[in-house]
């Protein structure tokens, strides 16, 4: 009987709801970011994301870029050889084309939710051409409309050296310019990227002996690495150091620098201020991508990593970047 009433009403309450506001926050901080030459301040989303909550509102009004969270990953995207699922993908390009939002593609090049047909392989030609496939599929299929690739992802451990991967245990070093050139190739308008995380102080042995010394190397070998991805998960604290890393970063001879995936747990304002402060004091960093929307949205929503709050809305966070960008 209970269950039965229940049900009843339940319509009732979801109608009794409020409307949507079409935008959540009074100032876009994208908008702010541009004015000061910024080439966007974006986030990440998927399909499921987009189509509920106020999320697809609030990134229309205050966000430029999307990247998308799950949906290009290899399992997701390319789950056994010559299979693509294009379904979520195509969404989330689409929503962003349509809205004049760039997009950063992610990712293709990772030991972490790789499919487990390309994590099985054992030798050199296969893995090769495996790679070469993979990121010449995505690549042509949306050429022209994402701007900005995070080719390899997560490729150093802290001590700056190789992580154990397939790709590092089969190809040795070899596989990064394999992936860069078959991107390279695959759509040369593009701005391709190598991301890690853990790049959050300027002396980190993964970003002097690791990123920092193999980049240089790599561009004097001549692989078109176009950037640096910088993801910024942090803690509390963290933001002023990785605004200098950025500018060590940045020295390596790469021609961009961004902030990928950036959330703070139990940030106060001075961190999201010292990060966006770091993007704006370095001409090479093109913009920041915060990793999601609203804190419960969060891969980690302990310490409300975000800038919207569970009730989609903007919190001390989002204001004190707004006020930042708006001296
Ligand atoms: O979609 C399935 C769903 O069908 C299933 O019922 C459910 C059960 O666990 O899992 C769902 O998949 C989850 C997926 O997110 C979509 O929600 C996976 O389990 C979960 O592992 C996955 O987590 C993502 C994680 O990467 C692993 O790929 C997070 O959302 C995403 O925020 C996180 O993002 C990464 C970046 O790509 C790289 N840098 C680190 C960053 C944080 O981990």
């Amino acid at each position: 009987m209970k269950a039965s009433f229940m049900l009843l009403l339940a319509p009732l309450v979801v109608s009794a709801a409020p409307a949507l506001d079409s935008r959540q926050a009074a100032q876009s901080v994208d908008k702010l970011f541009k004015a000061k030459g910024k080439e966007y301040f974006g986030t990440c989303t998927d399909q499921g994301r987009l189509t509920s909550g106020k999320n697809a509102a609030i990134i229309e009004a205050n966000f430029g870029q999307v990247t998308p969270e799950n949906s290009m990953k290899w399992a997701s995207i390319n789950p056994s050889k010559g299979t693509y699922n294009w379904g979520q993908a195509d969404y989330l390009v689409n929503w962003a084309t349509q809205r004049n939002k760039t997009i950063r593609g992610h990712t293709f090049v990772w030991h972490s939710q790789l499919a487990s047909w390309v994590n099985s392989i054992s030798d050199r030609n296969t893995l090769t051409q495996a790679i070469q496939n993979h990121i010449t599929t995505v690549m042509t299929r949306y050429k022209g409309k994402i701007h900005h690739y995070d080719v390899i992802n997560e490729m150093f451990n802290e001590d700056g050296s190789l992580r154990s991967s397939v790709f590092s245990r089969v190809l040795g070093e070899d596989f990064v310019g394999i992936a860069f050139r078959a991107a390279r190739a695959a759509d040369p308008s593009a701005k391709l990227y190598i991301n890690d995380y853990n790049l959050d102080s300027p002396n980190a042995a993964k970003v002097t002996r690791g990123m920092v010394d193999h980049v240089k190397k790599w561009l004097a070998a001549g692989i078109p690495i176009d950037g640096i991805g910088t993801q910024g998960h942090l803690q509390s604290g963290g933001g002023n150091g990785l605004a200098q890393a950025i500018k060590t970063l940045a020295a390596s001879g790469v021609k961009e620098v961004a902030v990928t995936e950036l959330d703070i747990q139990n940030s106060n304002t001075n961190d999201y201020v010292a990060v966006t402060r770091g993007c704006l004091e370095e001409p090479k960093c093109v913009g920041i991508t915060v990793w999601g929307v609203r804190d419960p949205d969060s891969w980690r929503p302990q310490g409300n990593p975000l800038l919207f709050d569970s009730n989609f809305n903007p919190k001390a966070n989002y204001n004190a970047i707004v006020q930042l960008l708006s001296q």
